[in-house]
């Protein structure tokens, strides 16, 4: 098994990290742009292996991408990151050309591999991968609803005083403000999460999740690394271990929840083939309505990547 990172800033290293700790695949090239820095975190990452025991094999590179070659699986994190006061939405004039043209790359040298984009902005970046890459929609997804739900499930957790594992939780839509968490697929063990939480606090711990990206941004000055990381990173080992694993995923829609011709976040089952099924709830009107505020809002940021002309 080989996987690709690219990009070995904060996301991508610690992704690498993660997939390098879990032990199971073979190896990991990390790129980047900036010469050193792959090179670096990689022989960091392979000097930690003696102490925390994994043969996984990380290896850094700048820019070269023959050394991609054959991967199964590659996670795209190369791209600025927000800053205080910009949105998501902001990076994409930057990352759009530097997602395009690593897309490009990496399939020259892995034409049958499976994409997980994670730069931002999420949605449109993916869109973007998607177009780049020529491969079937399955096979190009973004990480956005692992982390969110991620959050989402945290926050619950110390609400409640439970472990965070026995959360279970679904969220829709983009990633970004208008993300649409679903309370009536929240459960504590498969107890409505209702039983636990009041409706006006989970009204809040809801209104924090949609703005939990920009916590961070404000108390760190840059985006979360760590549970991004570590979500990209699940979703690699779920599709390498062929787990069938039903997450949240920014996946390529043609007509399922009404829309058409888009990425946005739904509910798939992720395994060999990347997404193998679009699982489709029954929402009600008020659910469907913020899903399409929702897919409205990625609609309009991808106008702006439709204007630049790069395809
Ligand atoms: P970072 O600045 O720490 O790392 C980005 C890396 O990309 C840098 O090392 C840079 O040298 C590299 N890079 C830039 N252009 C490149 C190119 N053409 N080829 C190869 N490498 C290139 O940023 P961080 O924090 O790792 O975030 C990365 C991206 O992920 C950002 O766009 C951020 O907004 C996004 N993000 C998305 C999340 C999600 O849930 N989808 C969560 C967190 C971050
Ligand atoms: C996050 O949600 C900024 O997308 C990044 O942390």
């Amino acid at each position: 098994m080989k996987v690709t990172v690219v990009g070995a800033g904060n996301v991508g290293a610690t992704c690498a990290n993660v997939l390098a700790h879990r032990d199971f695949i073979n190896e990991i090239i990390l790129l980047d742009i900036k010469e050193g820095t792959s090179e670096g975190k990689s022989l960091d990452i392979w000097e930690a292996a003696p102490v925390n025991h994994y043969s996984t094999r990380v290896t850094g590179v700048t820019n070269d991408y023959a050394a991609t070659a054959a991967s199964d699986v590659v996670v795209i994190t190369s791209g600025l990151p927000r800053k205080p006061g910009m949105s998501r939405d902001d990076l994409i004039a930057t990352n759009a050309k530097i997602v395009k043209s690593v897309t490009e790359e990496i399939v020259k040298y892995s034409p049958n591999t499976i994409i997980i984009v994670v730069s931002n902005p999420l949605d449109v970046m993916s869109y973007c991968a998607y177009l780049a890459a020529g491969l079937p929609s399955n096979k190009v997804m973004g990480m956005a609803g692992v982390l969110d739900t991620a959050r989402y499930r945290a926050f619950l957790a110390t609400e409640i005083g439970v472990s965070p594992k026995d959360i279970q939780a679904l969220l829709l839509g983009g990633h970004g403000d208008t993300m649409v968490p679903l309370p009536k697929y929240t459960t504590v063990s498969g107890i409505p999460v209702t039983d636990f939480v009041p409706a006006d606090k989970l009204e809040a711990i809801i209104e924090r999740t949609k703005k939990g990206g920009g916590e961070i941004v404000n108390l760190l000055g840059t985006s979360a690394w760590y549970a991004p990381g570590a979500a990209a990173a699940q979703m690699v080992e779920v599709i390498l271990k062929d787990e069938k694993r039903v997450l949240p995923v920014c996946a390529w829609l043609e007509g399922e929840y009404g829309q058409k011709g888009l990425y946005l976040g739904v509910p798939v089952v992720l395994g060999k083939n990347g997404i193998e099924k679009i699982i489709e709830l029954k929402l009600d009107d008020n659910e469907q309505e913020l899903l399409n505020d929702s897919a409205e809002a990625v609609r309009s940021v991808c106008a702006v990547l439709d204007d630049m002309k790069l395809f």
